[in-house]
């Protein structure tokens, strides 16, 4: 604190909702600083469940959500997460950064279109218009969120996008109009978290998607249209690196990823199908079902240090009851040698074979026997589970400050 980013180490979906909102009860922002109605956060709190994809799911905690110049925004999600929030009696108004692009309907037909040219190459994108949203950004021919509010810019901008792309740009209207509901809330958001930050206030920055997704250091071409490391909370939110004071790395238990592209530890055996039902592993945006797999060590090492993650927050250990062994990769191997992992390089990583260590697992425990662990703390958990996540704090090299177990907040330990 006071500036603390909690960022994915993995291919998205590690749990960052529930770990931002325990976070963002001692703070009084929340930000999102990248991507858009891709994102999937659920949180829930007092058995309901709450889902976000355009506002950082820590708002339900009660602290400002904030969506910052490096989004993509989706007006429409936006409207109804507030009135998500109001329906919990949380009432906030979301500062909304003026630079912000907007998602057009034009982006989403653009995704779908790309993604069916690429026929059987298809990144399985979530279809939120992402990433010709972020084409449109890149090409300076992208409608911001100020625009809306000008009716002549966003007039002249509209025919320039309408000629660029040689379609009709629709849906713009209702859009400009729904801008006006946020009047007040478009705002130069970078002056107000440097001011935030530089008065001590605790602000919260929410990442999306994982490190694996990140377009310049993920699992390129298989991944997002957005950096979702921690440089672009910097980049994104307009403030210096010396305003983050610490950097939480949330990774689940095992490793699951949405959509195409190279995953060395991927079971595709009944055990991978075991742990897609025990863990609900199915898409909070598009409702697909998530490729699953053993945890992956030299991947999740990359990631922590290309985010400088200071502690660790582990999700989802719940799932992992009931197996008999767990297996965790620790290396990986190449042609009869053990190779070191300089870069998730797609090229490499589809070669490569992992090298597995293996740990007892620990019998299937009820729900009331979580609650308990729960109230109990770290202690009261089996043996073989806490030797499960020293195993991995001492692989990785980094503390593991949080243990979720349970998707309830409440329903978590901490070490
Ligand atoms: P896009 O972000 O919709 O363009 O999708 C690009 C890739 O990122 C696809 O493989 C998606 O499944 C993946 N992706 C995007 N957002 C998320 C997320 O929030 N969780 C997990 N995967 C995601």
């Amino acid at each position: 604190m006071p500036g603390t980013v909690v960022v994915g180490l993995q291919w998205g979906d590690e749990g960052k909702g529930k770990i931002s909102y325990l976070l963002s009860r001692e703070a009084e922002y929340v930000v999102r600083f990248q991507g858009g109605a891709n994102a999937g956060h659920t949180v829930v709190v007092d058995d309901k469940e709450l889902r976000f994809n355009m506002l950082p799911a820590g708002a339900a905690s009660g602290a400002r959500p904030c969506i910052a110049s490096g989004t993509v925004v989706d007006l429409n999600e936006v409207m109804e997460e507030v009135q998500l929030l109001k329906s919990i009696g949380v009432n906030v108004s979301p500062l909304i950064s003026r630079n912000a692009n907007i998602v057009l309907p034009i982006h989403r037909e653009l995704d779908s279109m790309i993604e069916g040219m690429r026929s059987g190459e298809a990144l399985g994108t979530t279809g939120r218009g992402i990433g010709p949203a972020y084409s449109d950004k890149a090409l300076r021919i992208g409608i911001r969120i100020e625009d809306l509010l000008h009716r002549e810019i966003l007039e002249n901008k509209v025919k320039f996008l309408e000629k660029a792309h040689g379609l009709k740009i629709t849906g713009i209207d209702e859009l400009a109009k729904l801008a006006e509901n946020f009047i007040e809330n478009i705002c130069s958001l970078e002056i107000i978290l440097n001011d935030l930050l530089d008065n001590g206030v605790n602000v919260i920055f929410e990442g999306a998607q994982g490190t694996l997704l990140d377009i310049d250091h993920g699992t390129y071409p298989y991944v997002t249209s957005s950096n979702t490391t921690v440089g672009a909370v910097l980049t994104s939110c307009g403030i210096g690196p010396r305003k983050i004071s610490e950097v939480v790395g949330v990774m689940k238990a095992y490793t699951t990823r949405v959509g195409a592209g190279v995953f060395p530890t991927e079971l595709k055996d009944e055990s991978g199908v075991i742990l897609r039902e025990r863990g609900r592993e199915y898409g909070t945006t598009t409702g697909r079902p998530r490729r699953v797999g053993w945890l992956d060590i030299p991947l999740t090492r990359y990631c922590i240090k290309i985010n400088d993650v200071d502690w660790i927050a582990l999700t989802k250990l719940d799932v992992l009851s009931g197996f008999d062994k767990l297996k965790i990769c620790v290396e990986y191997e190449l042609d009869g040698e053990t190779v070191k992992l300089t870069s998730p390089s797609v090229r490499l990583l589809e070669r490569v074979k992992p090298i597995y260590i293996e740990l007892d697992g620990w019998p299937k425990l009820s729900k009331k026997d979580w609650e308990e662990i729960s109230t109990k703390g770290w202690d009261s958990l089996p043996d073989n589970a806490r030797e499960y996540v020293e195993t991995i704090e001492e692989l990785l090299g980094k503390p593991i400050k949080i243990v979720s177990i349970g998707a309830r907040v409440g329903m978590e330990v901490v070490k």
